[in-house]
């Protein structure tokens, strides 16, 4: 039995798991880890470096190249790439369109994974994803499996890229992305996206952010005694 406490919040792509995981670590003073932000930094890498994913040798170097650190208690996941500031970087189309085959790779997972199970040996964590419960922390004392309706996530993220300066993105460009998405990172062989047996399922097309947060709140309170 583990004694700090692990909350695993894991669903699809673009349906509110880090605001609510943010928010959660926040009202709960618990570190949070965006482990996604860890694989669009990663890809980052891979696109900057012209890093070929079919070449293991060249994948498992890159792999020891990469440095990646959180400000873990600012809540806001600002993530470093070797020291550089990476977060607004990785949030873009470029990183979004080639973070599926880059966090497939085996090699990329396995040492994602073993910095992800470190970051929670003693302190008490959020940690969002897509195989937090399943594989990082099978053992997490409260797992969540975020879910909402397609179109609805879609136009979500659509209005938050929509806010940057620059952006020529359409909805159904969203659309197709996050489609594309959820097809690979379900199907994918290593660690699908699943639903762990004991998580309990959040589908919040219909619920407020405050919702969100009382009800996950109210399921992580009981081990705080
Ligand atoms: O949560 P996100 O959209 O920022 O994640 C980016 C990508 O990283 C997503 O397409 C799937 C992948 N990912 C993953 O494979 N495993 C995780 N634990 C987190 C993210």
């Amino acid at each position: 039995m583990r004694s700090n406490i692990v909350v695993a919040i894991d669903g699809y792509s673009s349906c509110g798991k880090s605001t609510l995981a943010k928010a959660l670590a926040k009202t709960l003073n618990f570190i949070y880890v965006d482990s996604g932000a860890m694989y669009r930094a990663v890809t980052l890498y891979f696109l900057r470096n012209h890093i070929d994913i079919s070449n293991e040798i060249a994948v498992m170097d890159a792999m020891q190249a990469i440095e990646l650190n959180f400000n873990a208690r600012d809540y806001e996941s600002h993530i470093t790439l070797n020291g550089e500031e990476v977060s607004e970087e990785i949030r873009g189309m470029l990183v979004s369109d080639a973070v599926s085959e880059v966090s497939a790779n085996k090699w990329v997972r396995q040492e994602m994974v073993r910095q992800q199970q470190r970051m929670g040996q003693s302190k008490n964590l959020v940690m969002d994803g897509r195989d937090i419960g399943t594989t990082v922390f099978p053992d997490a004392q409260v797992k969540f499996f975020m879910t909402a309706d397609p179109k609805v996530r879609a136009e979500r993220r659509y209005k938050e890229l929509a806010a940057k300066a620059n952006n020529q993105v359409t909805l159904e460009e969203v659309f197709e992305n996050l489609a594309h998405r959820d097809y690979a990172d379900t199907t994918r062989k290593e660690s699908p996206l699943t639903r762990a047996d004991d998580a309990i399922i959040l589908d919040n097309t219909e619920m407020t952010p405050r919702e969100q947060l009382d009800f996950a709140a109210g399921h992580v309170r009981p081990f705080l005694r």
